[in-house]
């Protein structure tokens, strides 16, 4: 047999995969809306879609903080933001923000605050999935403790800084894993409540992805006339370093993302509904809804009684579990807790 033989089937094969990919890697976010003089701030940038939206928001202009856990890793990211865009240490800083500890959020809240005063646009976009069973410093189930309750005390403490900025948005970042959420759960936060025997990971990670959702619908409610606008979406499935807890051998993860690469986005890809959220001008007058490859998409809440009803619960226990203090209390403004 020939090469010749050969040429047909890996013309139609390769023809048959660049199609897949480009199925699989959706659209792109096609607003040229500009950032100059605006203030982002990003969580978990320093890798994923968090770093490709950081990238896309320097380009467009934007002062990015990158709030990441690793001031090392958050720092490498940076760099290569600036050599990418040539924005200067001025546009393009790191910050420490470990989301799994309520006193490093506070202490992340109160050193950009003494740096800024506004921010335009705040992605909670760090996330932790598939985690084995373990606590946060404060005593919370790993993912609930960073994907939700961790954000949530961010954004109550960046509350006057956004309205300061206002028009300004918060985005969200979930996932269509908050369809395994199976219930609330709002008494299932804490550490203390699981075993290995009723502990599932991928029910906690959906739940906390759910209360991403619920999250951002109750605060645009709260938030109603003060022109801070909020964003939740499931970015798709994407090539990042999400999954470093379920493959921890280095050959089999390089085997499965070989043979899942047609399937999955790219992380620029990935990180369009961001951008979207963050910038599309058409989106000015929404709130608290929820997009998937940069369009409105309806969640799914199969698992709830009455979903506006489970957001003020969500909120109210969250308030309780993250203890504000007096001071918090009054900078936040009393009306919308
Ligand atoms: N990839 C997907 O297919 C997919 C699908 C649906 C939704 N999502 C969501 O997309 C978001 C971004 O994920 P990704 O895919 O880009 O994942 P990734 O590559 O693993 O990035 C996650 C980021 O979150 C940071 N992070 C984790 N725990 C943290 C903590 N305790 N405090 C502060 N930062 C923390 C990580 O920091 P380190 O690097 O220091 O660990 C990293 O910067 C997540 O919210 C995820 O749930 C992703």
């Amino acid at each position: 047999m020939g090469l010749k033989s050969f040429a047909g089937p890996g013309v139609f094969l390769s023809v048959g995969i660049y199609l897949l990919k480009s199925w699989a890697n959706g659209p792109m976010c096609t607003s040229d809306a500009r950032l100059d003089g605006k203030v982002v701030v990003i969580t978990g940038a320093n890798t994923g879609i968090g770093k490709a939206t950081a990238l896309d928001l320097v380009k467009r202009g934007a002062k990015v903080y990158l709030a990441c856990r690793s001031l090392e890793r958050g720092t490498a990211a940076a760099d290569d933001i600036k050599k990418l865009t040539q924005a200067g240490d001025d546009r393009v800083l790191v910050r420490e923000l470990n989301l799994g500890s309520l006193a490093s959020v506070r202490s992340f809240a109160e050193k950009f605050k003494s740096e800024e005063p506004k921010v335009h646009i705040l992605v909670n976009n760090a996330g932790t999935m598939m985690n084995p069973l373990e606590s946060t410093e404060d005593g919370f189930e790993m993912q609930i403790g960073v994907n939700h309750l961790g954000h949530f005390l961010l954004t109550l403490l960046m509350i006057d800084r956004l309205k300061a900025a206002a028009p300004s948005r918060v985005v969200v970042v979930s996932s269509n894993a908050h369809r395994d959420a199976e219930t609330l759960g709002l008494d299932q936060m804490h550490f203390s409540h699981y075993s290995e025997e009723n502990f599932s990971s991928w029910r906690n990670y959906g739940r906390s992805k759910l209360y991403n959702i619920l999250f951002a619908k109750e605060l645009a409610r709260r938030l109603e006339g003060t022109d801070v606008t909020t964003y939740s979406l499931h970015p798709g499935v994407i090539a990042t370093e999400l999954p470093r807890h379920m493959i921890q051998n280095a050959y089999l993860d390089a085997i499965v993302r070989v043979l899942f690469w047609p399937f999955t986005k790219s992380v620029v890809h990935g990180a369009q509904t961001s951008i979207y959220a963050a910038v599309e001008p058409a989106l000015a007058s929404e709130s608290g809804k929820f997009y998937r490859d940069t369009a409105e998409a309806t969640p799914n809440f199969k698992m709830l009684e009455d979903v506006e009803e489970d957001s003020r619960n969500l909120w109210e226990t969250s308030v309780q579990n993250v203890k504000l203090t007096v001071d918090e209390f009054e900078e936040i403004d009393g009306t919308m807790l």
